[in-house]
């Protein structure tokens, strides 16, 4: 193959994968925020997810919660209710030790299963920072 054939097909290569790439709008966040809250804090956030009438509390509106820290998305806060440490005292939430959500967003030390936890809290995090009325 010639050089220069060579160049344009790497060139064409680049333009079609990133074209692609940027194509792509898949919102893990969001995706996370479904597959492990939205049953009981529902779809919207708002707490009125389809198993709601089972609890004996009612899941909160998890868009205001910026709204109730002073007008600032309360990081810290919901990153430890969502790893566990902070689960026990939300009660429908279950313990550290028995999550209702699984082991998934577990992270303690620097192991890859605990980078992808962290990655994933990350991401639930900025999905509901993204959804926070103001
Ligand atoms: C089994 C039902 C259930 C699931 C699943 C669930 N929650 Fe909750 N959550 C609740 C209930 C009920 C409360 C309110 C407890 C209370 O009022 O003390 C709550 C409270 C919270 C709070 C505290 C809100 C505040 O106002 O201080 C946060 C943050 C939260 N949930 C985030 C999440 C996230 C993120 C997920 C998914 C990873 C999730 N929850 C999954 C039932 C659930």
């Amino acid at each position: 193959m010639k050089q220069s054939s060579v160049f344009l097909s790497a060139v064409w290569l680049i333009a079609v994968s990133s074209a692609s790439f940027a194509q792509t709008n898949f919102d893990f966040g969001k995706n996370e925020y479904a597959a492990s809250c939205a049953s009981c804090h529902g779809v919207s956030a708002k707490g009125d997810g389809a198993v709601r009438s089972f609890l004996t509390k009612t899941p909160s509106d998890l868009t205001t919660l910026a709204k109730r820290h002073g007008g600032v998305f309360p990081v810290q806060y919901a990153w430890e209710v969502i790893d566990g440490r902070s689960s026990a005292a939300i009660g429908a939430h279950g313990a550290r030790e028995m999550p209702v959500w699984g082991y998934i967003y577990r992270a303690e030390d620097t192991q890859p299963a605990d980078l992808h936890a962290r990655n994933r809290i990350g991401s639930l995090l900025d999905y509901l920072a993204r959804i926070q009325v103001k």
